[in-house]
């Protein structure tokens, strides 16, 4: 009797849990109804990713789905360093700063040497001061700071004196608005993370209808909308796309992180885009080795303001210079691989304790992580067992203190060593080695931001794509701080489209 009436106990709460089960499965899939009616679907929350949501959700009240397949929100956006270009700015009117749209075009096109489509490079240009304005009126960022990098013919890369680093200011300042958006309206936005896509199913008429992604449970689901941006960055960390488009890269490392696979690219291609500039990928000189993990595929960027501001590269045995720090990313990286030792593709790199005060939050942080030393030069010829008598590395260094010319014709010399510099001298060094940073290559776009198919007509009706995934932009080299402005200027570009015609 007992027992029986215990068994019914357990039937009927097994057919509570079902029934309760179902309930919270039906749930969700109303749910999924009710987010799926007309959202426009955006895949990936990098800088363009959010910038495309946030135009969309709160210029136009246009609901959003933002998909990411990382368990957290900013793709290598969140990385970058120096800052964002913008011509015209109020930043440059109040620094007086001479610039304008068409020298701006000029430096773009030329580093471009020749490849790329030059309406995307104007388009870039010519919207760079309202990108930047967007970014200070919408969002309250400062942006009051600029630099010059290699390639520009004035400073027109912004940054603000908050001193937070440039990616990870837009990153959360746009995030949180986003999100802000969300809880106020879930119905307007919504951010799914570990949501990976992997598809995007393109009727017979030509016109988008779904995403396909696989979500945090490993389930594949179906999202129906009419509009998808692509916004899912580059491919420098996949050895696969590297060895397709540009095996000489395969051994190097990267800055990227471990999601940047060029999964855009690859779902674009399949479904038909033309793709452009795959093998012309950006190599940067100076990565930082981090001893404790010499062979990682992953390296943290030694910024390049440390060459700006003063540091030296030295060949690794020899302690002597062999470049001018300060040519382009193309041609100190080339000066590494043929002249330091083939076999680890590394360099030294040196630093004063006048440019460690110019820059010693940045130095610091290096040094917290192990990839910067603070010693005297006799400790730093010890440390990397240089076989130069150290003598013969002092006088290397007071040469290039006090030399009125300098033997690599380095144009601007800064916080060097002082004409004292002897073997108890104090000097920061850490090793670098060339790493792939940056994917010029990409699914080709139109100035709508639309992506186009072999025949350079749109591929399908609502198929956009803003930001590294794209390609066109840059041709064969990008300027320093145009990619966190491309996707400013194309991930807006795709939300007005789509706006024009939801
Ligand atoms: C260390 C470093 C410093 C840099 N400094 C600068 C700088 O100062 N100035 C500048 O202009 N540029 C800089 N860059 C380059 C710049 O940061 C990036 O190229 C740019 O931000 C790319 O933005 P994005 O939005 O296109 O892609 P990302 O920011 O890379 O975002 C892409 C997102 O898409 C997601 N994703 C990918 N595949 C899928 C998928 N299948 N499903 C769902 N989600 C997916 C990823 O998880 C990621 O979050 C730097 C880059 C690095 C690595
Ligand atoms: C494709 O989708 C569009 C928009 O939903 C619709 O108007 C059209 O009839 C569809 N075409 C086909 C062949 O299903």
């Amino acid at each position: 009797m007992v027992r029986s009436s215990r068994k019914i106990l357990l039937y009927l709460t097994v057919i509570a849990l079902v029934l309760i089960g179902r309930q919270i499965i039906q749930k969700k899939s109303n749910q999924m109804i009710k987010v799926t009616k007309q959202p426009v679907v955006v895949i990936g929350s990098g800088l363009a990713g959010l910038t495309a949501s946030n135009q969309l959700a709160n210029s136009y009240k246009i609901p959003v789905i933002l998909l990411d397949k990382a368990k957290s929100i900013g793709g290598n956006s969140i990385k970058a360093s120096s800052g964002i270009n913008g011509a015209l700015s109020t930043t440059q009117e109040s620094l007086k700063v001479k610039d304008s749209p068409e020298l701006f075009l000029e430096d773009t096109v030329k580093s471009a040497k020749g490849k790329g489509v030059e309406p995307l490079m104007k388009k870039l240009t010519s919207d760079s001061r309202s990108a930047i304005s967007w970014l200070q009126e919408s969002f309250g960022l400062k942006l009051d700071k600029l630099a010059q990098l290699g390639g520009h013919s004035t400073a027109r890369t912004h940054r603000s004196s908050t001193n937070i680093p440039p990616g990870y200011e837009l990153v959360s300042t746009l995030s949180k608005a986003l999100k802000k958006t969300s809880e106020e309206n879930p119905d307007l936005v919504q951010i799914l993370l570990n949501s990976k896509v992997i598809d995007v199913i393109i009727n017979k008429s030509g016109q988008v209808e779904g995403v396909k992604y696989i979500d945090e449970t490993g389930e594949t689901q179906i999202l129906q909308t009419s509009n998808v941006i692509f916004s899912t960055g580059g491919f420098g960390y996949s050895k696969d796309m590297l060895e397709k488009y540009n095996p000489d890269l395969v051994k190097l490392p990267t800055t990227n992180g471990e999601q940047t696979t060029g999964d855009g690219q690859n779902i674009l291609e399949k479904l038909g885009a033309k793709m452009i500039d795959m093998s012309e990928i950006q190599v940067h000189p100076t990565g930082f080795i981090d001893n404790a993990n010499r062979d990682s595929n992953w390296k943290f960027l030694a910024a390049e303001a440390l060459r700006g501001l003063g540091g030296i590269l030295l060949h690794p045995e020899t302690g002597k210079r062999f470049v001018n720090e300060l040519s382009t990313r193309d041609s100190v990286t080339a000066a590494i691989q043929n002249y330091c030792p083939k076999n680890d593709n590394r360099a030294i790199i040196l630093m004063s304790e006048s440019l460690y005060s110019n820059y010693k939050a940045n130095v610091d942080f290096y040094m917290s992580k192990n990839l910067v030393f603070k010693g005297t030069v006799k400790e730093m010829v010890d440390h990397y067992n240089i076989k130069s008598p150290l003598d013969a590395v002092v006088q290397g260094l007071k040469h290039y203190s006090t030399a009125s010319k300098d033997d690599f014709n380095r144009p601007l010399i800064v916080n060097s060593f002082g004409k004292d510099v002897n073997s108890n001298t104090i000097v920061y060094y850490g090793e670098i080695t060339p790493v792939v940073h940056f994917t010029m290559g990409g699914a080709q776009i139109d100035e709508h931001s639309q992506v186009l198919n072999t025949a350079n007509k749109p591929l399908a009706k609502g198929l956009y794509a803003a930001g590294e995934v794209s390609g066109g932009v840059h041709g064969a080299n990008r300027l320093g701080g145009s990619s966190l402005l491309e996707c400013v200027v194309y991930g807006r570009t795709a939300a007005n489209s789509i706006a024009s015609r939801y």
